[in-house]
């Protein structure tokens, strides 16, 4: 399995009972904490892995660093970051590799395995399917908002235990129920990754009133600090959308992510064993839409 469906990563068959899932994903500091960074970056990475009903299971590091730039003290904060994600998520780091470059940025490669017949694509739900979100969005305007100092610390501080947050604990409940697709939410924002779930083959009906945000990203986003790739979504996925909404929704759905939750679609009568699975092991999740045979290719608000 390739790139063609937007899938979160390729897919290789090795046996019967065996497939490795293969991702890369770096990026400039999100954060000033060198070792936050690494957190986040590591989190993000990962993700692609727990999107398609993998486990992780080894990772290398991606570093783009100059020593001569800055002190080597804060690519090692970066790299301890990423470590102690890589083994919170029961991997391990197999090494990497670094090339001289002033401006910092920083990812993993990660291989998961997963049984063949229990991957889970992006595509695949089925009208009346529940659509579940786990982690809050708002993030791009957020860190839009760090950047002019106008967020306090105490927000800035959830928001990166958040970002840092692996979407491990949403996938373990994901795969103890029939999942009929899922993805990651990135820097595509909730229209975009949601439009490549629905491609032309379903719509999907949103309950606005229920889409989780942080709180702060009200005022930012009314005081214009929002992300420029918030615009580029809207530009290029609002044909996705039919309908309309308040601004601030709006917004809200074009946001680009970092290091978002997990987009589920699981049948109604699933929805009782993954509130088990998920309580069980403490994930959060909120049940945001309902996937409808019509409009085909459309997020109705
Ligand atoms: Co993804
Ligand atoms: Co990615």
């Amino acid at each position: 399995m390739g790139i063609e469906g937007f899938e979160d990563a390729g897919v290789y068959r090795i046996s019967e009972e065996l497939a490795i899932v293969q991702t890369v994903d770096f990026f400039t500091p999100v954060v000033d904490d060198p070792y936050d960074f690494g957190r986040i970056a590591a989190a993000n990475a990962l993700s692609d892995i727990y999107a398609m009903g993998a486990v992780p299971k080894t990772a290398m590091n991606i570093v783009c660093f100059s020593p001569k730039a800055f002190d080597i003290k804060i690519l090692k904060e970066i790299l301890k970051g990423g470590a102690d994600k890589v083994r919170e998520a029961g991997a391990s780091l197999m090494g990497g590799h670094s090339v001289d470059d002033e401006e910092i940025k920083y990812g993993l490669s990660v291989t998961g395995f997963v049984h063949p017949e229990k991957i889970v694509r992006n595509e695949g739900a089925r009208p009346g399917d529940v659509l579940i979100i786990t982690k809050p969005l708002g993030t791009g305007i957020l860190n839009t908002g760090i950047k002019a100092d106008m967020v306090e610390a105490g927000a800035v501080r959830s928001l990166i235990e958040v970002m840092a947050t692996l979407n491990d604990r949403g996938a373990e409940a994901m795969r103890a129920v029939n999942t009929h697709a899922a993805t990651d939410v990135t820097g595509f924002g909730l229209a975009g990754h949601l439009c490549e779930m629905i491609k032309e083959s379903i719509g999907v009906k949103l309950f606005a009133e229920e889409v989780p945000y942080f709180k702060e990203a009200v005022e930012l986003a009314s005081s214009g600090f929002v992300p420029g790739g918030l615009y580029r979504n809207r530009d290029f996925y609002k044909r996705c959308v039919a309908g309309t909404a308040s601004t601030f929704f709006t917004d809200i759905l074009f946001d680009p992510q970092t290091s978002g939750g997990l987009l589920i679609a699981i049948g109604k009568e699933d929805l009782p064993a993954f509130r088990k699975a998920a309580s069980g092991n403490g994930t959060t999740f909120w049940v945001i839409g309902e996937f409808v045979e019509e409009p085909k290719g459309k997020i109705v608000l």
